[in-house]
């Protein structure tokens, strides 16, 4: 049995707690101990029967326990990480048992991937990526560090994500090419239901169909 520690005290947090038991299907392989949240407030609370504490006393009460992000943003999510890290926490990876992928899917470390998700082939996701409910993600797909899918988004092949991507729900992602990927770039932001035909450079916020920056609506 693997203790988990939710990191998070938000929504998500809560879904991901509800993945990591929906895992048990077969065998009890995890059992989550604790919510982590750095507001001293909520400590001693309890959310859905799970106690609420600090990242000190999950430590001292759980030695055992690996830490999964529940923070849908990515820069929190990346803050939250290092701050586990640093505290020398082991990441645990969660895949809901209705994801389906190919065997040619590499899947970093801390990555979580919920239910109802299909990704296909010759994929990579880095190092804590999110991928939520209901998303397709197609062939040679590249998703760096910390890149969010909310629920219902959809990736075409031949697309490059940069760090911190945050891709909102039911976007659209047109394919690249082989020889021209379509590149999204770190800290990039899709807004929800947006269709992206072409590449979007770092930082920018882009929005509709086709997407355009929100800058220059
Ligand atoms: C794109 C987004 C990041 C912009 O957020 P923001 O910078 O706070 O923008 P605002 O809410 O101030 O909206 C600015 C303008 O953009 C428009 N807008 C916002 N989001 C939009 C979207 N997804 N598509 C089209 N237009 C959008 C607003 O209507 C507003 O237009 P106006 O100036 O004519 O009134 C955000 O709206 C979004 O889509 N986030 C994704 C949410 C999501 O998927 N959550 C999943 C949770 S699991």
């Amino acid at each position: 049995m693997n203790e988990i520690a939710v990191y998070g005290g938000g929504g998500f947090a809560r879904e991901v707690a509800w993945l990591v038991e929906s895992c048990n299907v077969e065998a009890e392989l995890y059992r989550v101990v604790c919510f982590v949240d750095d507001n001293p407030a909520a400590h001693g609370l309890t959310l859905n029967e799970i106690p609420v504490v600090g990242l000190d006393d999950a430590q001292a009460r759980f030695p055992y326990a690996k830490i999964v992000a529940g923070v849908g943003s990515p820069k929190t999510r990346e803050l939250v990480v290092n701050k586990a890290a640093a505290a020398r926490y082991e990441f645990a990876t969660i895949i809901h048992p209705r994801v389906e992928r190919s065997r040619w899917v590499e899947i970093g470390v801390g990555t979580v991937i919920c239910a109802g998700s299909i990704l296909t082939t010759n994929i990579v996701l880095g190092h804590h990526v999110q991928i939520n409910l209901d998303c397709t993600v197609g062939h040679d797909v590249v998703m760096g560090d910390y890149t969010t899918l909310a629920p219902g988004v959809h990736v075409s092949g031949w697309v490059h994500m940069g760090k911190r991507v945050y891709i909102g729900t039911g976007a659209v992602i047109i394919n690249g090419t082989q020889n021209v990927p379509l590149v999204i770039g770190d800290d990039a932001v899709i807004g929800a239901g947006a269709c992206v035909t072409k590449s979007v450079p770092a930082g920018v916020t882009v929005v509709g169909v086709p997407a355009k920056p929100l800058s220059q609506r």
